[in-house]
């Protein structure tokens, strides 16, 4: 598998991952009718990097990182995660974990922060811990997922030097 960044030819892929994610309406905030231009501006937006995790012509997932805030809050990353459905649990999110945390080190980032990460979403919040992430705070039925009605969502952060 390689990650490399993602460029236009790949937004095609980028869409059907992106409408299969948000369908189940239990992870991220997006609608599931949520338009195909919006889900352009979401991974190729200013100022935005967008990398895809290829395996021969298939792309199995996509993240993205930029600045979590503007100016005085700039050197704090945020970044996000899909992987395709039919590719889960075989290491795609976990290699892209480790692969962000990597470009946005160098990229000179001190700390990287998940703004959104909804609390019955077990699978990602093992991997960020797994990834060093911890849970800084709760906001409280924050996310009104499509099964539960409303639950809470963590913000999940770490800093980028290991030392
Ligand atoms: C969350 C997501 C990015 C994880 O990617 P993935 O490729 O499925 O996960 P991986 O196969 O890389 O697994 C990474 C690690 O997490 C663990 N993990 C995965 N799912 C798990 C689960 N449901 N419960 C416990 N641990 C789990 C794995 O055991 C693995 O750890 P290991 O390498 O030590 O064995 C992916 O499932 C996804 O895109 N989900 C939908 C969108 C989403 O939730 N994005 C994140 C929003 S915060």
């Amino acid at each position: 598998m390689e990650i490399r960044r993602a460029s236009e030819a790949d937004f095609e892929a980028m869409w059907s991952i992106f409408q299969a994610v948000v369908a189940t309406g239990d992870t991220y905030v997006f609608s599931p009718t949520t338009s195909r231009q919006d889900c352009h501006a979401y991974w190729f937006g200013p100022e935005t990097t967008s990398f895809v995790a290829v395996e021969g012509l298939t792309i199995l997932g996509m993240y993205k990182f930029r600045a979590n805030q503007r100016d005085l809050g700039s050197h704090v990353a945020n970044a996000s995660f899909m992987v395709s459905p039919a590719a889960h649990g075989i290491g795609v999110g976990k290699a892209m974990g480790q692969h962000c945390l990597m470009e946005a080190r160098t990229a000179g980032y001190v700390a990287m922060q998940f703004n959104f990460v909804v609390s019955t979403n077990t699978g990602a919040i093992a991997l960020w811990k797994k990834l060093g992430f911890s849970i800084v705070g709760t906001l409280p039925k924050a996310f009104k997922h499509q099964r539960l009605g409303y639950v809470d969502a963590y913000v999940m952060h770490r800093f980028l030097n290991d030392g």
